[in-house]
């Protein structure tokens, strides 16, 4: 049995992130309601600390969500952040009062003295704040450590009971050195040891899994991705046949792509999988439709639709996989000028139509993206499909800009084949965020030989990211450029120019459409 850190959710929208921290040091934890009794704490083996979250609500309003008071008497060090600490501060006996002023954003935090918490540390350092209320009166046995401009006691701790607490949020990237004061909780204060591995995760999650599915039949709507890919692994490993992949084909994928999934889930980890050839289908539809909103409504309509009916030719199935991982599922406030957490409207978020009445399976929902590049490795996936870059739900429907034609995604299929060969020949794949073609529906003038000719135009996008919200274009060296372009003119029939996106987001978006 791994040691866990019992983590109380008091609404944070980083509690999540809090579990992943605890995971960065090696140690488990499980997220538990807010009001969970101190007896189940107590009854749970090798529990070795709590903490308690952060969260929305003042401890100065009515009904605002309470711990069981017992958690205090358990022996077992707490940490409180944010919220968490006015908790402590106003259960143990001390005082909490409106701020005058929230305090949100950079600060700084100075202390003399390093407590066991900022040990290795030096004052001042850097945390991020985002509270209106604060501790004016400290509990009995507790002491001040650090403070910020506006709070005499941003860090405060009873090294006797190992009680910590703290104004700011160690977990977020915003505090540079908070992952250091969250180790040394845990190591420090707690005792852990580092037990806990990606292995282990496999192994509860398939628990997990297996408790909630029981006899019944699961259907994932796999897309060659790393969510859906990692998904489909991890659940074919927790239930085998159980499980029904439906990939649809919708004639807006990457050359070979359905040949490459196939080959991955049906041949190689044997897994039920059925593919639709929806082709005809979508580019009927979009026939003639030369709008991009208009586009990619219809594509995601005439999804839906099809992955219904998929559903349908499947008996008994209850639950619908979704490869959902956390940053989809966080609520969209922007931390500071931090725009990671508004993306996500448009984007990777399945619809899911609603008349489908089945029950939802998320098993990545608490993971970022490298966990689940690591539990995709764990679970046997190769490199080459855990380091993909994005691809749009709409595919090649937005890099055909204008009218999608059947002739055009053709041609778009062998540039972007020969750009993707060329990036990764070269190492320049996983350098950056997104590397593509786009089919431009212009005719230009060329000569090849001694003719004339008239043909497409194809751009390349390359463009280096940390999130997809803002993106500069790559700097690639221009021998490789060469290349590529030589390769696409020479090689793909229609196509008699390639030009270079060279357009930073923003103003310009990632996908030129
Ligand atoms: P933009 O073009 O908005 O793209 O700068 C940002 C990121 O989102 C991807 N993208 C989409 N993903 N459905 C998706 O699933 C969409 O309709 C869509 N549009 C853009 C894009 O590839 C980039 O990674």
């Amino acid at each position: 049995m791994n040691q866990k850190i019992i983590v109380l959710d008091f609404g944070s929208q980083y509690t999540q992130v809090i579990a992943r921290r605890i995971r960065e040091c090696s140690v488990y934890s499980e997220i538990l309601p807010f009001d969970t009794k101190a007896s189940d704490i107590a009854s749970r083996e090798d529990v070795c600390g709590i903490i308690l979250s952060g969260g929305p609500a003042s401890v100065l309003a009515k009904n605002s969500p309470m711990p069981d008071p017992e958690i205090f008497r358990l022996g077992l060090p707490v940490l409180g952040i944010c919220y968490g600490l006015q908790l402590m501060g106003r259960i143990l006996g001390g005082e909490v009062v409106k701020g005058k002023e929230r305090e949100y954003g950079y600060g700084l935090l100075s202390f003399k003295k390093p407590g066991i918490l900022l040990k290795g540390l030096k004052s001042p350092v850097q945390v991020w704040n985002s509270h209106g209320d604060r501790i004016e009166k400290l509990p009995k046995g507790f002491a001040a450590v650090g403070w910020t401009q506006n709070s005499k006691f941003a860090l405060v701790e009873d090294a006797k009971r190992k009680f910590f607490g703290m104004q700011f949020h160690p977990e977020v990237a915003h505090t540079p050195k908070g992952m250091k004061i969250i180790k040394n909780f845990l190591y420090g204060v707690c005792g852990c040891k580092g037990d806990w591995k990606m292995s282990d995760y496999v192994k509860s999650a398939i628990d997990k899994i297996r408790a909630q599915v029981g006899d019944k039949k699961v259907i994932l709507g796999l897309s060659g991705g790393v969510d859906s890919s990692v998904a489909a692994a991890l659940i074919h490993k927790a239930i085998g046949d159980k499980l029904t992949c439906v990939f649809v084909d919708n004639g807006l994928l990457r050359k070979d792509e359905r040949v490459k999934v196939e080959n991955l889930f049906k041949k190689n980890f044997k897994m039920r999988m059925k593919t639709v050839r929806a082709e005809k289908e979508f580019l009927s539809r979009l026939a003639g439709v030369t709008d991009p909103e208009k586009k990619r409504k219809i594509i995601g309509k005439t999804f839906v639709e099809i992955f219904d009916k998929a559903v349908k030719g499947v008996k008994g199935v209850e639950f619908l996989a979704q490869g959902t991982l956390y940053p989809d599922v966080i609520e969209s406030v922007p931390i500071a000028g931090n725009p990671a957490s508004l993306i996500k409207s448009h984007h990777n978020v399945g619809g899911l139509p609603k008349e489908m009445k089945l029950k939802l399976l998320e098993p990545l929902r608490e993971l970022f993206k490298d966990e689940v590049r690591a539990l995709g490795k764990e679970l046997g996936l190769a490199h080459e499909v855990l380091w993909r870059h994005p691809f749009p739900g709409p595919g090649l429907g937005v890099r055909v800009v204008g009218e999608v034609k059947k002739e055009y995604c053709d041609i778009l299929r062998e540039a972007d084949a020969i750009l993707m060969e060329e990036m990764r020949a070269s190492g320049i794949y996983e350098k950056v965020w997104q590397a593509f073609a786009v089919f431009l529906p212009v005719k230009t003038v060329g000569v090849m030989g001694d003719e004339r000719t008239y043909d497409n135009v194809i751009a390349l996008r390359i463009v280096e990211s940390a999130d997809a919200m803002t993106a500069d274009w790559a700097n690639v060296p221009h021998e490789i450029l060469a290349k590529v372009s030589n390769r696409i003119i020479n090689e793909v029939k229609g196509v008699n120019r390639v030009v270079l996106d060279i357009s930073s987001k923003p103003p310009a978006t990632i996908e030129w459409e």
